[in-house]
């Protein structure tokens, strides 16, 4: 049977139709459609094309059972299909430098442009270093709920979580920075109506 054409929203229908939902079918997410959310999330911009993102994942039911006990019960941890933990790693990001620079390049430009790569951080604390790979995850984060909206998927971010019992949970070493975690499946609920701040108040012209 030809598969059906889903229709992809534009950036401007998914930001307006994208709520927090916390109440989802039950019906899992198809392993082809998380890796396109993920490889089109994957195209967010990072200083130096760092790309420090990383995916885990957790749709067994059991790990996401020990995943809600460290996300206190939130109820959208345990009625979304898959949950992805969001997380950042500019040392492994660092350390594969290589695999950041454009193909492209001649070999001088490289070495230019790792060495300028390399002491732009250096000059950073391990701590500051992977706080300003947490910021780059939060482009990442915005990306991948209005991707997973343009699919037909929607998401709930969620930043009330015990950072370490989610490491410890998934091996995931400790200097790592968890932006959130995104509950994501077909939604059993509408979410809130948006409530923003009107344009006047977060604006000006200079
Ligand atoms: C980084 C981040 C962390 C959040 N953490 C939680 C959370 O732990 N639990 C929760 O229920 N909602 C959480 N939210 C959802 C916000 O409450 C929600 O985005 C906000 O109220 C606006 O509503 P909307 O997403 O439906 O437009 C989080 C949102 C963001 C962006």
């Amino acid at each position: 049977m030809a598969k059906m054409e889903k229709p992809i929203l534009t950036v401007d229908e998914a930001a307006k139709r994208r709520r927090s939902i916390r109440k989802f079918l039950n019906e899992p997410v198809p392993r082809e459609e998380l890796d396109e959310i993920l490889r089109v999330t994957g195209l967010a911009p990072s200083s130096y094309n760092t790309q420090p993102w990383r995916f885990v994942v957790v749709a067994d039911p059991e790990v996401k059972r020990k995943l809600a006990e460290a996300a206190y019960n939130q109820r959208q941890v345990l009625s979304a299909p898959a949950v992805i933990v969001l997380y950042t790693d500019m040392a492994d990001a660092l350390a594969a430098v290589d695999e950041i620079i454009p193909p492209g390049m001649d070999a001088e430009g490289r070495t230019r442009l790792r060495s300028l790569i390399l002491s732009s951080y250096s000059s950073l604390n391990e701590a500051d270093r992977e706080t300003a790979g947490a910021g780059q995850g939060y482009i990442a984060l915005g990306y991948l709920m209005l991707v997973a909206e343009a699919h037909g998927y929607q998401t709930s971010p969620m930043l009330g979580f015990e950072p370490d019992a989610v490491k410890k949970l998934l091996g995931l070493p400790a200097h790592v920075r968890i932006p959130a975690l995104v509950a994501i499946g077909k939604g059993a609920e509408e979410g809130f109506p948006h409530h923003r701040h009107p344009l006047s108040r977060i604006t000006r012209y200079v």
